[in-house]
């Protein structure tokens, strides 16, 4: 397994704010890169690979045009975070409408209030968002109104170039957070995580490329883990580490998965019996994630008694059950906080608490898939299904997961592709 998607995208758009070249190791080979690699290429940006190593040297940037930019319309949220270092390297910046999984609203308001904070000038057009900085971005103190993951990089990658001093209060600490900061302080940036999650930035008038191997992805880790746990099966995921995904293994033993962490990786694995029901409630890092509870869910259907999954982090992200429920699953979607805690959903309506009761048997079905982890859950559950599964619109799941297909089938699973 290579480096997580979700830092991976970001490390490449932090080289642009440095004069020199810059060099990622274990980029994988998935949709999101090549998207994020054609939106720094048409901005000067020269990327080159050899191997699962990326070179990109931003020497040459220069603005984009506007035509160039949409026809990455729709296909990543990554664009919005060129806006920080464009501005400071053009004074200029031009985003297209947003794309990424429809798995709730996921407006950007946090980010252009961020930019906007920084001394952006936020212009709405009907084809993207323009933006200009007339007197420079300055530092900046921002509260986040919830720890977003995004617009904490959105502060991140725009402070470190900024005039003074910032102070981010309520933000993510995601370990993909924490390896991008290691990635901007190799740069030459002055950036420090105080212990109440309050991120301080000394602005810096130079950065410097840098020279890093990606964190693993945690998030396909988990899917693989869930994948054997569902399917009865055996998985040993190479390059995965135990410490960013404790929370996750807790959950996995409790559920009656076993897993053995070794130096070069984790193996996951059914030890056989009965699984058991849990009451999982997703949450910022180190809670248990949101883009966790997809595969796990599948699992839980097979589990002995009922399950409870409170999702707090995304409003619509239960979407994917439905195919479940056409599969033979029992799970009911709530608008009520099923958890221990009522979070920011449960007055609104939301439907953002799952009961899976189990344990059933799923039948084939055909399936079109919605979104990336949900994608990844309706290859479990096909998998595990009695009878022939149809599933369309697989090129979603390789956003995300690398030579998918290649996996499973050293995995020995049972399928054919056509198209
Ligand atoms: C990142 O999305 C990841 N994407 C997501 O992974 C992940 O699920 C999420 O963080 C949470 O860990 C990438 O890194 C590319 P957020 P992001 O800002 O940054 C609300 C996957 O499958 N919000 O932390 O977009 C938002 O609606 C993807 O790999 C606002 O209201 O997530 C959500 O409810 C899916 N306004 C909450 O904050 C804003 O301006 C958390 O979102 C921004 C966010």
């Amino acid at each position: 397994m290579k480096g997580a998607k979700n830092l991976v995208t970001k490390a490449m758009v932090a080289a642009l704010l440095a004069d020199t070249p810059s060099e990622l190791r274990s980029v994988p080979e998935i949709s999101d890169v090549r998207v994020v690699r054609g939106l720094l290429e048409i901005h000067g940006v020269a990327v080159e690979t050899l191997g699962d190593t990326m070179r990109l040297d931003p020497a040459n940037v220069e603005s984009a045009h506007e035509t160039s930019i949409n026809a990455h319309a729709g296909s990543s949220r990554i664009p919005i975070l060129f806006c920080g270092p464009l501005l400071h390297r053009l004074g200029e910046a031009f985003i297209p409408d947003l794309g990424g999984c429809h798995i709730g609203d996921r407006p950007i308001d946090y980010h252009l209030e961020v930019l906007r904070n920084f001394g952006a000038v936020v212009d709405k057009l009907p084809t993207g968002i323009r933006m200009t900085a007339p007197d420079g971005l300055h530092g900046a103190k921002v509260t986040l109104p919830y720890p977003s993951v995004g617009a904490t990089e959105q502060v991140l990658l725009t402070a470190t170039r900024a005039k003074g001093r910032t102070e981010l209060s309520n933000a993510a600490v995601e370990p993909e957070i924490l390896d991008l900061i290691a990635i901007l302080q190799k740069m030459g940036a002055e950036i420090q995580v105080d212990t109440d999650r309050t991120i301080r930035i000394e602005g810096v008038d130079h950065l410097v490329g840098y020279s890093h191997t990606a964190l693993f992805d945690r998030n396909e880790a988990a899917s693989w883990a869930c994948a054997a746990l569902a399917t009865g099966g055996d998985i040993f995921v190479g390059g995965a580490r135990q410490q960013e995904m404790t929370t996750f293994l807790n959950v996995y033993r409790k559920v009656g998965g076993a897993f053995e962490i070794e130096d070069d990786g984790i193996r996951f694995w059914h030890p056989g019996g009965d699984l058991k029901p849990v009451v999982v409630e997703t949450d910022v890092h180190p809670g248990f994630m949101t883009d966790w509870q997809q595969p796990l869910v599948v699992a839980l259907a097979k589990a002995k008694g009922i399950s409870i999954v409170h999702e707090t982090v995304y409003e619509q992200r239960f979407g994917f059950t439905e195919a479940l429920v056409d599969m033979g699953a029992t799970i009911q979607i709530h608008t009520e906080c099923l958890g221990s805690h009522a979070c920011r959903f449960g007055q609104r309506n939301y439907q953002h608490s799952a009961v899976i009761a189990g344990p059933v048997s799923l039948r084939g079905a055909d399936i079109v898939v919605p979104d990336l982890r949900g994608g990844f859950s309706h290859l479990v559950a096909a998998l595990t299904a009695e009878g022939e599964s149809r599933i369309s619109n697989v090129g979603i799941i390789a956003r995300g997961y690398e030579r998918f297909i290649e996996k499973l089938q050293v995995l020995g699973a049972d399928f054919r592709v056509d198209g």
